[in-house]
């Protein structure tokens, strides 16, 4: 969704060319996460001077923008901070005037970029607006810039000197709702003050010397320097200047990490963003920001502030080393990232059983849920909440988890859990399972049932993401990093890692060995067994093209294991095709779909042999004679239908019934990727589409 990208050089020379390349590029690299206008701030040639230029549209619209304008590229700085943001539309339509950055007045003394939602926005801006400020935007985060102003001044005309964290601070007391922010302010050159609450933000550190100490120092306010709370509800901003001029300008600390041997400061680059995939590239070494956290950078160091101190707050915050590679971000030979990730699956599935399965002895271990298994085999009942694609996953791993657990299992959406306000308690155990660990109401969902004190289980793809922070455990599914929009190798390893998590809960029972050693058998082939599915692309290409292109409708038709693949597979077409498609439960064939069949709707019908087979064939039988012609996909080897009855036949390598989703899912995959590419569809970004949904 939004994606807030920001650069800071200290002693470290570029040219404005170099700084504005360096915030497109960033932004270039958030550009899966869904957006509709981009923009940049950086430092134009008068003393104080902000240009800010921004753009609805893509960011090759922005770069356009900028080629074509008469900023000169040349220009030395020596130290700088530009700032940039991709907006994705929440608070007025996606127009010039809406995209961030936003600036505090026409001389843009602040200008910010903003990931979240401030919800007393309209509150902040009459005020604002009576004190006269003149608001440009229909958005809620041009009152942050206002406000900043405004404080500033307050400040100013009360003889305060304070310090740029300061201010955030008491900006940061007036608002509320959820923000990743970044600012930046020509009373402050060369400053960046980032700070985040429900949204994600990191620094990347670059230096050419190595850091003292892999941490950074947390730094509290003395007690009598803490901010009252204020609201703007009270018709005036009350929440701020409890501090004298010394006090509120005094730097008290150099960072731990920064110290230079000589005392001099060191030359340094930092970045700022919402997504680490757009930092890898220049340094691996980040600091992810907690919720309230004040990121500030001056004079080449890192430093992070906190309004207040609460008993147990950790004093330090980590400097981590992102394992994730640029390479892995990158499209390689696929035209399009959801392709890439399409024919991934058998590393990105191996990766996610990689030092966790031995298969030999046929044991599983997942270092991340060891030491809760005993708590969640106590619990009264499983809930697995989930959006989209990754809901799906957990409808296709419930029965394996009943199965081999006799613990109740239900599967949630979550917004509609949140919506029912369902009842939750301390002994449940609540799974949730994201790509992203982003998704709001996911996370929402998440909040809801610690609150009511049941235990937290997170099936996260991205590390460090608020979803694998705030969980008790969990497991992270290790596929890499996804960057279209169509969720597809997040979707398998999601699968496997729930499959592991049901056999790690059984693994004491003696009477499910045998089980448990087929299921590990039939693991340990699924990568080769995806490769040989991968094959079936030139054949679903033809399909697509000769029998499905024109199509405007589609149904999809499974039953037990498959039932979740179909509705998956419908997703899949949906959101990528624009066809429409729908899953259905082939039980429930004649009560009331069967009206739709005729010679005409195409039809596709998962058809592996598992238990549920005779049932299948059964709602098979009742398509075609009503004149249907299905695709059908079946095992390797196997004749459903003669060829007169059927449009084509799919075959898939047979494994254990509770896998076969895994393989049989794929074929839907390249459907959908194909109808999509046939029909001219961005297929990695969709229309009205994001890939992390960070609003509820
Ligand atoms: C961990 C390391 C991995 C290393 C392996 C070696 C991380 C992220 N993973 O993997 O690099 O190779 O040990 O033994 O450092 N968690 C949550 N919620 C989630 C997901 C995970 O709380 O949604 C927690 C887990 O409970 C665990 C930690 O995060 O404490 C790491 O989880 P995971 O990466 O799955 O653990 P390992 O597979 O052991
Ligand atoms: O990041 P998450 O897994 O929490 O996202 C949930 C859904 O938004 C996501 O799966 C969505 O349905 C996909 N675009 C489907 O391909």
């Amino acid at each position: 969704m939004c994606g807030i990208f920001g650069y800071v050089n200290f002693l470290v020379d570029k040219t404005r060319g170099e700084i504005v390349d360096t915030l497109i590029d960033g932004l270039q690299k958030l550009e899966y996460r869904g957006y509709d206008s981009a923009g940049i701030a950086i430092d134009g040639d008068k003393k104080g001077e902000t240009l800010i230029v921004k753009t609805a549209g893509k960011v090759k619209a922005l770069k356009d923008k900028l080629d074509n304008s008469n900023i000169e590229r040349s220009t030395i700085f020596d130290s700088h901070v530009g700032i940039a943001h991709t907006r994705w539309a929440t608070h007025g339509q996606p127009m010039e005037s809406n995209c961030h950055p936003h600036r505090s007045d026409p001389e843009a003394e602040f200008v910010v970029v903003h990931n979240g939602i401030i919800t007393n926005y309209r509150e902040l801006k009459t005020l604002l607006v009576s004190k006269g400020y003149k608001f440009e935007s229909e958005t809620d985060t041009e009152c942050i810039a206002k406000l900043f102003k405004h404080i500033y001044d307050t400040n100013l005309k009360a003889n305060i000197e304070v310090d740029f964290n300061e201010l955030v601070k008491q900006v940061l007391y007036e608002l509320e709702g959820s923000y990743g922010l970044l600012v930046k302010s020509s009373h402050y050159p060369g400053e960046a003050v980032g700070t985040r609450k429900g949204s994600p933000l990191l620094v990347g550190v670059k230096t050419e010397k190595k850091l003292k100490v892999d941490f950074v120092d947390v730094e509290f306010p003395e007690q009598n320097q803490e901010v009252p709370v204020g609201s703007a509800k009270n018709g005036e901003l009350n929440g701020f200047i409890p501090l004298s001029g010394a006090e509120a300008s005094l730097r008290t600390s150099q960072s731990r990490a920064f110290l230079a041997d000589d005392g001099l400061p060191m030359p340094a680059e930092f970045f700022f963003s919402s997504d680490p995939a757009s930092v890898v590239q220049h340094t691996k070494k980040v600091l992810y920001l907690e919720d309230d956290d004040i990121a500030h950078v001056y004079d080449g160091e890192l430093h992070i502030h906190r309004a207040k101190k609460n008993a147990g707050d950790s004093t330090t915050r980590p400097i981590q080393t992102l394992e994730m590679e640029l390479n892995e971000i990158m499209k390689g030979p696929y035209t399009h990232f959801m392709q890439k990730e399409i024919f991934e699956q058998p590393d990105s599935t191996f990766n996610t059983m990689r030092g966790r399965i031995d298969f030999e002895n046929h044991q599983i271990n997942l270092g991340g849920l060891k030491a809760f298994l005993p708590a969640i085999r106590r619990s009264r009942r499983i809930i697995m909440i989930a959006c989209g694609t990754s809901y799906h996953s957990c409808l296709a791993t419930r029965s394996i988890f009943e199965e081999l657990n006799e613990i109740p299992v239900t599967v949630e959406l979550a917004s509609d859990f949140l919506d029912r306000r369902s009842p939750v308690f301390r002994d449940d155990t609540c799974v949730f399972v994201s790509q992203s660990g982003e998704t709001a109401d996911s996370i929402l969902a998440l909040q809801y049932c610690l609150e009511r004190g049941a235990l937290s289980v997170g099936i996260v793809n991205s590390v460090g993401s608020s979803m694998s922070r705030q969980t008790h455990c969990g497991v992270h599914i290790n596929a890499g990093p996804e960057i279209g929009v169509a969720s597809t190798k997040a979707y398998t390893s999601q699968y496997i890692a729930l499959v592991m998590f049901a056999l790690s809960l059984s693994n004491d029972s003696i009477s499910q060995q045998q089980r448990h050693r087929e299921i590990i058998d039939g693991l340990q082939k699924i990568p080769e067994q995806i490769k040989t599915v991968l094959k079936l692309e030139n054949k679903i290409k033809t399909l697509c093209t000769e029998h499905l292109n024109d199509q405007r409708s589609l149904l999809l038709l499974g039953r037990g294991y498959q039932f979740a693949t179909a509705l998956e597979g419908a997703l899949k077409i949906k959101e990528i095709s624009y066809m429409h498609s729908e899953g259905v439960l082939a039980g429930e064939l004649k009560h009331g779909v069967l009206a739709l069949v005729d010679d005409k709707l195409p039809i596709i019908a998962f058809a592996t042999r598992d238990s549920l087979f005779p049932k299948v064939l059964n709602a098979i039988n009742q398509v075609v004679s009503r004149d249907g012609r299905p695709i059908v996909i079946c095992d390797e080897g196997d004749t459903v239908l003669s060829s007169s009855q059927t449009t084509a036949t799919l075959h898939v390598p047979t494994t254990v019934d509770c896998l076969q989703g895994l393989l049989n899912v794929i074929p839907l995959q390249l459907m959908s990727y194909w109808l999509a590419v046939n029909r001219g569809i961005d297929v990695d970004f969709p229309r009205n589409l994001a890939k992390s949904v960070t609003v509820e």
